[in-house]
């Protein structure tokens, strides 16, 4: 009998780059994803790109009968765990669902692991888990806050998690704490389709270049950074589903539970980022300045280091990439899925 990895919210923008990543590499694939907050047509280019097929199961991880049904049915020998709700305002107005869907989802998800004896799990977690971080780059032993429900529910199943090792040390745990992921497969098949107003810069960014929005707002440029907008440390979605590959790979010899960065180590600022996207692609993006958005904070970028460290991984693409990715598969599909 085959054995497969299991990737809950398959479907999404990062699930679906780590899918296709996965079959390159010679592993079975089983989707699992309610596509709240995506469409198949991604698993099927996906299917497509990668020359194989993958098993697609409409599911949601808070059923634990069609989750026992999954585990009962195919031999699974790691999950990776992306499902989740991710829009940050979204969850300060709705804490409950937020609460209930990533927090409860995990736990049944875990019940019903720990009743198949599968032990290996990747969770992508998020820098979000550090809040404001006193100071930079960031290392995985800073401490952890969060100012919202979406960051509060990431930090909360890290706790989880700590302490299912800590009851039961035969787990094998990699909480991938991802800083900020854009562009897309190379091929300008797949890539991040947000829904209705995109909360993220760079979507946004690709939206108006596209001529889908008039202008970017760029909330704030009184930071104290070189030209006061905010830094962050963005991550080519390619790499990041490669980070995945690296991290199954390093729980097929290692027991417990770690939290990796993966980031590049760089940080970029708003107007970089909107700078690089226009030269690179000879597109306009007008912008104005507008306040800054609640909540945000000045700067953010990983120390990566771990990650190479212990997985043997870091980042191969370039910001050039990065800009060039998210603009042929915006060009390709100006509206997403649906195009
Ligand atoms: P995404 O919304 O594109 O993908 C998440 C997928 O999970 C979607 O396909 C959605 O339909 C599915 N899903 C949601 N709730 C589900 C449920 N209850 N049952 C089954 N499927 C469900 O988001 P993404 O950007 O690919 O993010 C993947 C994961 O990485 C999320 O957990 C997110 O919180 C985390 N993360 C994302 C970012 C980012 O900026 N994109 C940064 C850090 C962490
Ligand atoms: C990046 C920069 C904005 C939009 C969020 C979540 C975080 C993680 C990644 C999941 C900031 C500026 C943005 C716009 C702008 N997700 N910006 N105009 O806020 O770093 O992180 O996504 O875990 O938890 O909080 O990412 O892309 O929203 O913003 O000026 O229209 O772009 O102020 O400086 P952020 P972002």
């Amino acid at each position: 009998m085959s054995s497969y990895i299991l990737l809950t919210g398959g479907a999404g923008y990062i699930g679906s780059h780590t899918a296709l990543c996965l079959l390159r590499a010679g592993y079975n694939v089983i989707s699992f994803d309610n596509f709240s907050n995506s469409s198949a047509e991604s698993l099927k280019r996906v299917e497509q790109l990668a020359g194989r097929t993958l098993l697609s199961i409409t599911g949601d991880i808070r059923d634990q009968a069609a989750l026992t049904a999954v585990f009962s049915q195919y031999k699974i020998s790691a999950v990776v765990h992306f499902a989740g709700l991710k829009a940050v305002g979204e969850s300060t107005e709705l804490p409950l669902h937020y609460y209930d869907n990533n927090v409860s989802g995990t736990v049944t998800l875990c019940r019903v692991m720990r009743h198949f004896n599968v032990k290996k799990l990747v969770f992508s977690s998020s820098a979000t888990v550090y809040g404001d971080a006193k100071e930079v780059p960031i290392k995985e032993t800073s401490p952890r806050s969060a100012t919202n429900p979406y960051g509060q529910s990431k930090l909360m199943i890290e706790l989880i998690l700590e302490d299912l090792v800590k009851a039961e040390p035969d787990w094998s745990i990699a909480l991938l704490r991802y800083f900020n992921p854009v562009g897309a497969d190379e091929s300008g098949q797949i890539g991040e389709d947000p829904n209705g107003i995109p909360n993220n810069l760079m979507p946004f960014i690709s939206q108006v270049a596209v001529g889908k929005r008039q202008q970017l707002s760029v909330f704030g440029n009184d930071y104290p950074t070189k030209d006061g907008t905010g830094v962050r440390d963005y991550i080519h979605v390619v790499d990041l589903a490669n980070g995945h590959l690296k991290a199954l790979q390093y729980l097929e010899q290692s027991k417990g539970i770690e939290a990796i960065n993966l980031g590049t180590g760089v940080g970029y600022s708003v107007l970089d980022m909107v700078n690089a996207f226009s030269e690179v692609n000879q597109v306009a993006v007008p912008y104005q300045i507008a306040p800054r958005r609640p909540g945000d904070i000045a700067v953010c970028y990983a120390e990566p280091t771990k990650a190479l460290t212990l997985l043997g991984w870091k980042t191969e693409k370039t910001l050039d990439d990065m800009v060039r990715d998210t603009w042929r598969w915006q060009k390709h599909n100006p509206n997403g899925y649906r195009s």
